[in-house]
């Protein structure tokens, strides 16, 4: 336990300290690390994840715990760490004292006797810190206080169920490749794999995803490497549906890696399929993925704001615009960005989907189609930008999505679901 908390520590140091991304920070501190089996690895995503999830409450308690500020913050980290631990943690109350006490003597950060005396000082009075800590909203939610606010104001008393939803554990859902099967085929594998599974109907739009009860390593799921199913929420899976492709369509998907959507695309029609993204290193996860559903498309290495440096100049019959984004609706599947985004990167996500937006809009064919899509709860980031959008383009008619328990296009993260907002608009 001594090395996972160790490394955790740097994971959380990383992300708050340097503002380093989580799944980054985790590959660093996995680098040399060949050794470790697949229950340290997965212990230290636990950690990791859960620390940043529960940030808010474990920094309350500490503030309460301590009496004047920490001189090396790698003793906060490891405090936040061990606090995660004893909270919500299985291991041994004693061993994660222990082992805490311990790695603050390997960090040589001459604070062991200050950790010990913190956390079993917090094991004898937890109900009460607890209690004090959530009287403050970021103890309370776990989120930036602007977060709070933000959503507040958007959403009223509904707020607090998005935040607590953001600090669950996320469902996994599989799509399952309609080229190579049904959903109920892949049920009937699944089951004989015992990987209990149901599937989401949803008439109204004609399809099915399945959610897992447990989430499994990807290998373990039948026929992965082989193309029978991916791994994809269901709240993306409605991007395909929206978008209405018909076979021999000419299609781009402008903000394409991974390639879940491009892919989900290609399964369910036969179209000629440009996907682009700004990342040439993401844009080789949409090859992988493609080939491995054995699919197909063309791959451009590329801006959508700046189409005139790679257009052929041919119109497109639909364009999925999945634009990058604050990433809110997903804090769930990463927590690190609750405390890596700033209030103003809000405006400055706005104003660059608003141009991709603009740029694409040349590109539709007349009574073509164009999806925006987002997976945000922030409003500025949706049907503030198509409103923006709506206002300058005379051309552009908003057609209603048909989509289950939405508001104007905007899905909330629930048990089934991340958060995600869908805008249909139409060239006329
Ligand atoms: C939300 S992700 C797309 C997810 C993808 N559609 C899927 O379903 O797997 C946004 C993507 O946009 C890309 N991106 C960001 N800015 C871009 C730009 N100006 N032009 C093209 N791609 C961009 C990012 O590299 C990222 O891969």
């Amino acid at each position: 336990m001594l090395n996972i908390q160790l490394a955790a520590t740097a994971v959380i140091q990383q992300v708050l300290s340097n503002g380093r991304n989580l799944n980054q920070a985790l590959d660093e501190a996995l680098r040399g690390k060949s050794a470790w089996t697949s229950a340290q690895r997965a212990a230290l995503q636990d950690l990791s994840y859960g620390t940043l999830r529960f940030h808010g409450q474990l920094r309350a308690v500490l503030d309460l715990l301590l009496h004047k500020p920490l001189t090396d913050e790698r003793v906060r980290f490891l405090l936040l760490v061990a606090l995660y631990q004893l909270q919500y943690g299985k291991s041994a109350q004693h061993a994660v004292v222990d082992n805490a006490v311990r790695a603050a003597q390997t960090l040589n950060i001459r604070a062991s006797g200050l950790v010990n005396a913190i956390l079993r000082n917090f094991l004898r009075n937890r109900a009460s810190l607890l209690e004090r800590a959530v009287q403050g909203e970021e103890g309370r939610f776990s989120y930036p206080q602007w977060w709070i606010d933000e959503l507040r104001a958007q959403y009223g008393e509904r707020s607090a169920a998005i935040l607590d939803e953001g600090n669950r554990h996320p469902p996994m859902a599989l799509r399952v490749n309609r080229r190579r099967g049904t959903a109920a085929d892949y049920l009937a594998l699944l089951a004989q794999q015992d990987i209990s599974a149901r599937l989401i109907e949803d008439d109204s739009i004609g399809f099915g995803a399945l959610l897992l009860d447990k989430p499994v390593p990807v290998d373990k799921l039948p026929g992965f490497f082989d193309g029978l199913a991916s791994v994809q929420d269901a709240g993306a899976q409605y991007a395909a549906h929206l978008l209405d492709v018909h076979d021999g369509m000419r299609v781009l998907d402008a903000c394409a890696a991974p390639g879940g959507k491009t892919a989900h695309i290609l399964e369910n029609a036969a179209v000629q399929m440009v996907a682009v993204d700004k990342d040439e290193k993401r844009l080789q996860r949409v090859a992988q993925n493609l080939q491995r559903l054995g699919l197909s498309a063309q791959l451009v290495a590329g801006d959508a704001a700046a189409p005139e440096k790679w257009w052929d100049g041919k119109a497109f019959q639909r364009i999925l615009a999945d634009v990058p984004c604050s990433a809110s609706g997903v804090v769930r599947r990463h927590p690190d960005i609750k405390w890596l985004r700033r209030r103003a990167d809000i405006a400055g996500c706005a104003a660059q989907q608003l141009d991709i937006l603009r740029a694409l809009w040349r590109l539709l064919a007349q009574d073509g189609k164009l999806l925006y899509a987002t997976c945000s709860v922030f409003r500025q980031e949706n049907e503030q930008v198509v409103a923006a959008f709506l206002a300058q383009q005379p051309d552009a008619r908003h057609l209603p999505v048909v989509l289950p328990e939405n508001e104007n296009g905007q899905l909330l993260p629930d048990e089934r679901h991340d958060g995600f907002f869908y805008a249909l608009l139409q060239k006329i």
